[in-house]
């Protein structure tokens, strides 16, 4: 399994695990018959007040996700970047749940980030891919996101498997799962196959590769995906690239923003999909190409130069599928230029320097 089998690059193949991943990061999971989420690993953890999350990178972008998701559900949850969180800044008691969202567990931004936070009294949770890390036998609990091996340094599957442990988390937290979302949950995989199958993002390398820069917007559950499709862009194909909230285009980015940097819109309905509509009229003003990520062809595709299309689903797993149309345009662009995909330079797996 940790083989590249017949794929191309260890990326590759991550990037089409993610529907096996997630079917084993649900496994047992999910009770059909009472709609509810069991985690054993989570029955021993009390209720919290508040709940804070630290990560690095796509592992941050997974949890700005899960903070999101937390808050919509009335669970007082914030974000932090690991390297900038000092538990002696913010207020952490015994009722502060702090989740260290890492694949490796082994982070060293993450872990000190989670000592402090131990040391100042929170109860701690890891949510890795890693039995046995560091994080894994240091927190109190430990929730396992199951994406199995992730070879290539640029994450992939794993950000999938972090959105669907920390929305089960949340379910958990809230005590509390709509039916609807469940559903959506139990046909993900067969999504993601779907957009896998299906995806034109392979066209857009020949058409951009000589961009200048690559721009990413996205909205309340997709603007991390934003940022996320952002990152993977820089670290696999060393140009420039930047995500943002849909609404801070107008607020000083928009001065890049010419005929040779194509924004990439995340055009999806649950995420104000009218108001980013709004925001690709400014960027194609300036004579950007627009590439719509969307589960709404029919609305956005007079609008936008090309299309990579989603399927319907609840909105909160959206921005699960619309990744994947990303990871696969920054995966082909990459190849194109012939970057050295899985191991791009001056980057490693798992960073274990502050
Ligand atoms: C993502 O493609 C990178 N490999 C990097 O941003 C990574 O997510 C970050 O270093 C955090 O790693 P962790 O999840 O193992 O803590």
């Amino acid at each position: 399994d940790a083989g590249k089998g017949s794929y191309e690059h260890y990326m590759k193949k991550e990037i089409h695990e993610q529907s096996r991943a997630i079917q084993d990061c649900l496994r047992g999971r999910v009770d059909p018959e009472t709609n509810h989420i069991l985690l054993e690993e989570l029955a021993e953890l009390d209720l919290p007040a508040t709940v804070q999350l630290v990560a690095c990178g796509t592992s941050y972008h997974a949890a700005r996700y899960g903070a999101r998701l937390l808050r919509e559900h009335g669970i007082a949850a914030q974000t932090f970047l690991a390297s900038e969180y000092r538990a002696e800044t913010v207020p952490v008691d015994e009722e502060t749940l702090v989740i260290g969202v890492t694949q490796s567990g082994e982070t060293a931004d993450t872990m000190r980030a989670l000592r402090e936070a131990n040391g100042a009294g929170a109860v701690t949770l890891a949510l890795t891919n890693t039995v046995g890390s560091s994080a894994a036998r240091e927190c109190d609990h430990v929730c396992y996101i199951r994406a199995g091996p992730e070879i290539g340094v640029a994450a992939t599957k794993t950000f999938a498997s972090q959105q669907v442990a920390l929305a089960l988390v949340t379910g958990v937290l809230a005590e509390t799962a709509e039916p609807a979302f469940l559903q959506g949950l139990a046909e993900l995989p067969a999504q993601i196959q779907t957009v896998l199958e299906n995806s034109q993002a392979q066209a857009l390398a020949d058409a951009y590769v000589d961009s200048d820069a690559y721009f990413f917007i996205g909205r309340e559950y997709t603007a991390p995906v934003a940022l996320e499709g952002a990152l993977k862009m820089k670290e696999i194909t060393y140009k420039h690239a930047e995500g943002f909230a849909a609404g801070e285009l107008k607020h000083g980015p928009l001065a890049l923003v010419t005929e040779r940097t194509p924004v990439f819109a995340l055009l999806t309905e649950g995420s104000r999909l009218e108001k980013t509509l709004g925001n690709v009229k400014e960027v194609q003003a300036r004579g950007a190409p627009v590439i719509a990520v969307t589960d709404a062809p029919q609305t956005v595709e007079r609008y936008v130069d090309h299309v990579l299309e989603v399927p319907s689903t609840h909105p909160y797993l959206t921005p699960i599928l619309a990744n994947i149309q990303l990871q696969l345009a920054s995966y082909w662009l990459a190849n194109r230029l012939g970057r050295s995909i899985d191991k791009p330079r001056n980057l490693a797996k798992s960073v274990t320097v502050e």
